[in-house]
């Protein structure tokens, strides 16, 4: 299977450092992609990155993932609650796929609770800020070298 992954961010995510910073911490998106990057690299991965406020965009590029890529790991901020069309996406999707959030949604408003993304991931990390990322991709590298072996 290859070894692409796309790492989606949804709304919001793009005033990461900016935002409610005792919630989400002082790191930026590109210090979340420099981040990636060096995981992916050192797991020997390669990874599309990409942010959008726009859930057709997301659900776009999980559609190009389709074609070309063997994981997603995918934050999809508060769509991650709304979004049965991003599940419905990701269900068309064949490859590993693995939930990130930055907070502890658990500990939050109830409404962050439900995640519909959750229905279709074979894993979910929450609240390990931006170090959740890290820890997704080297879970689909494991998985994925266990799919080789
Ligand atoms: C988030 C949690 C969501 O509830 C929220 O809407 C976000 C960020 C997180 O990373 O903790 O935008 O996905």
């Amino acid at each position: 299977m290859s070894r692409l992954v796309y790492v989606l961010n949804g709304p919001n995510l793009n005033l990461l450092g900016k935002r409610q910073p005792h919630i989400y911490g002082h790191d930026t998106m590109e210090d979340v992609e420099a981040d990636c990057r060096k995981v992916a690299k050192a797991h020997g991965l390669e990874i599309r990155y990409h942010q959008s406020n726009r859930e057709y965009e997301l659900i776009d590029w999980i559609h190009e993932a389709r074609e070309t890529a063997g994981g997603i790991v995918i934050n999809a901020g508060a769509f991650t609650h709304t979004s049965v069309a991003i599940l419905d996406a990701l269900n068309a999707f064949d490859g590993i796929v693995m939930e990130v959030h930055i907070s502890n949604v658990h500990k939050r408003e109830s409404f962050r609770h439900h995640s519909y993304i959750s229905l279709r991931a074979e894993g979910v990390i929450v609240g390990c800020g931006i170090q959740g990322y890290g820890l997704a991709l080297q879970r689909i590298a494991a998985l994925l070298d266990a799919k080789k072996g």
